[in-house]
């Protein structure tokens, strides 16, 4: 049986963005990343964007009726019916909560949490890399260092909360980026 319906689950710089567009394009699903489409708002300037770009910037996470709303306005989208891969949404159990509660409105279940670890000196490398490739507003060290504890104080839980409803898949997200995507395709088959 093909997985459909996941998410990527990790701290910042764990590499959810690298595998999630690596999936969507081997499972022909679409990859739905609340973080980039939170940039694309900023860019636009709309509400959404004026509403998040403090948080961004600051790396704390946008309160969550703002995100909720981008990422339901986006599972509804006709695309989504055959599957998606939701990266950096849920980020808290408020979260997860409006996530199950939506998708028990689309009749449909989520099958799969991969959870990425990788080791926080790491993540800080590969984020402070992408800073001087990229200029991502929010790649800078004092935010970074927010990001992470954001991540393990808001997000972690949810590992858990996954793992007690029995979808959970972690995932070694250690070595290079092939190396990861062949250890995902491994667990989507377990
Ligand atoms: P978001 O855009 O989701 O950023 P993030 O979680 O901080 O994570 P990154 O995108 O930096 O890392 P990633 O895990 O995707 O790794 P990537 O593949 O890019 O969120 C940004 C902000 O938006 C949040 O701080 C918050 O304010 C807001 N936001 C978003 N969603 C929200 C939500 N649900 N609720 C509330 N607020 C929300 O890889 C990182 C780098 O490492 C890249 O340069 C990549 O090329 C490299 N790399 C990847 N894999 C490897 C590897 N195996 N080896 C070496 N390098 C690698
Ligand atoms: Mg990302």
């Amino acid at each position: 049986m093909t997985v459909t319906r996941l998410l990527l689950l990790g701290p910042p710089g764990s590499g959810k963005g690298t595998q999630a567009e690596i999936l969507a394009r081997r499972l022909g699903i679409p990859q739905i990343a609340t973080g980039d489409m939170l940039r694309a708002a900023v860019d636009a300037g709309s509400a959404v964007g004026r509403q998040a770009q403090g948080f961004m910037d600051r790396g704390e996470l946008v309160p969550d009726d703002v995100v909720i709303g981008v990422a339901e306005a986006r599972l509804m989208e006709p695309d989504a019916v055959k599957g998606f891969i939701l990266d950096g949404f849920p980020r808290t159990p408020a979260q997860a909560e409006a996530l199950d509660a939506m998708l028990e409105r689309l009749r449909v279940s989520l099958e799969c949490c991969l959870a990425l670890h990788v080791d926080e000196e790491e993540l800080v490398a590969r984020l402070l890399r992408r800073a001087q490739i990229e200029g991502r507003s929010d790649d800078n060290e004092q935010t970074i260092r927010t990001r992470m504890q954001v991540y393990r104080e808001k997000t972690q839980p949810l590992v858990d909360y996954y793992d007690r409803r029995g979808v959970l898949r972690e995932v070694e997200g250690d070595g290079d980026i092939g190396e990861v995507a062949s250890r995902i395709e491994e667990a989507l088959r377990r």
